[in-house]
């Protein structure tokens, strides 16, 4: 299975969930983490890993050969054993060794090979995406996406604006989000789709996961005791549910697909969503019900 992790702003603890998420999917499953930020990895920098090899030691040799194989041997071992292809921290040889990846010829191909082997999950973490980044052929041939949005009103007005589009690029994208803010379900009535979950704030599991000294240990299978990675867990759960049995590659053009699920709402249109912003869908009854955008948050 091949799950993307991604933002379409700022950064809200994206690399963070993605090591939850590799770190505690269901144990029957091979997992490995794939860093493929173009913005340039933190990975490496936060374990301390060796420079190569990596992403672009991965990149080189998938010129070569498409063996599902591949991806292990370009990985380092994070504690507790997770194997990790880490992108370079430098943004332009990050960029170039995606590209690289992302060549339609040899391409995000050896990435979905080594994640269609059975009992197997593949995690990238994709960073902070747009249409244009290095990192949407690997996106787009996903089994899943988890889309990682802050909670507020500005991070979600954002999202508003995209999602019609963001709900194409895969086949079964989900939404988390992430610590204080709207609740799940204003979230749901303002933007009509239903988030998975909420990612708690959790700067001791965070740190962990971000390699910092912490009270809490990585252990085997991952910081299973930190909010953070009960959540991730659960997550892992719920998505491993939907892997396919065998995953073939998605053909033809993503806007040829079936559009967007990304959970949406029973009884919210999921043409609902503003195309310009922000809005409460357009509420059941009363008729006459308030329907001005709030300033203030809720939890
Ligand atoms: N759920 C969380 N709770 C508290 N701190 C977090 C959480 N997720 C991430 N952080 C912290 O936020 C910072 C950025 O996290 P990171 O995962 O690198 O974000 P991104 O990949 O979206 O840029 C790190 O210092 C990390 O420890
Ligand atoms: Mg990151």
């Amino acid at each position: 299975m091949l799950v993307a992790v991604l933002s379409v702003k700022g950064s809200p603890g994206v690399t963070t969930f993605s090591v939850a998420l590799a770190a505690r999917w269901p144990s029957a499953t091979r997992t490995l983490l794939l860093e493929a930020d173009p913005s340039g990895g933190d990975v490496g920098t936060r374990f301390s890993l060796a420079s190569t090899p990596g992403l672009m030691s991965l990149a080189a040799a998938a010129r070569r050969s498409d063996d599902p194989a591949l991806l292990w041997q370009h990985a380092q071992a994070l504690p507790g054993g997770l194997p990790v292809v880490a992108a370079p921290p430098d943004a332009d040889r990050a960029r170039a060794a995606l590209s690289a990846l992302s060549d339609p010829a040899t391409g995000a191909g050896v990435v979905r090979t080594a994640a269609s082997v059975p009992d197997t999950a593949v995690i990238v973490d994709c960073g902070r995406i747009g249409a244009e980044s290095p990192a949407m052929p690997i996106v787009r041939v996903a089994d899943a996406m988890v889309l990682l949005s802050r909670a507020h009103a500005d991070d979600l007005a954002h999202l508003a604006r995209q999602l019609p589009v963001i709900g194409r690029w895969t086949a079964h994208p989900v939404m988390l989000l992430v610590g204080e803010g709207y609740s799940a379900a204003e979230v749901a009535r303002e933007l009509g789709v239903l988030p998975l979950g909420r990612v708690p704030d959790d700067p001791r599991g965070a740190a962990v996961l971000c390699g910092r000294p912490s009270a809490l240990r990585w252990g085997r299978r991952g910081p299973a005791h930190s909010a953070l990675g009960q959540v991730a867990h659960k997550v892992a759960k719920a998505l491993a549910e939907h892997a396919p049995r065998s995953a073939p590659p998605r053909q033809g053009p993503a806007e040829n697909r079936p559009i967007p699920i990304l959970r949406a709402v029973p009884g919210v249109p999921t043409n609902s969503v503003s195309a310009n912003g922000l809005r409460l869908a357009p509420p059941p009854s009363p008729p006459n019900r308030k329907t001005t955008s709030r300033g203030g948050q809720a939890s």
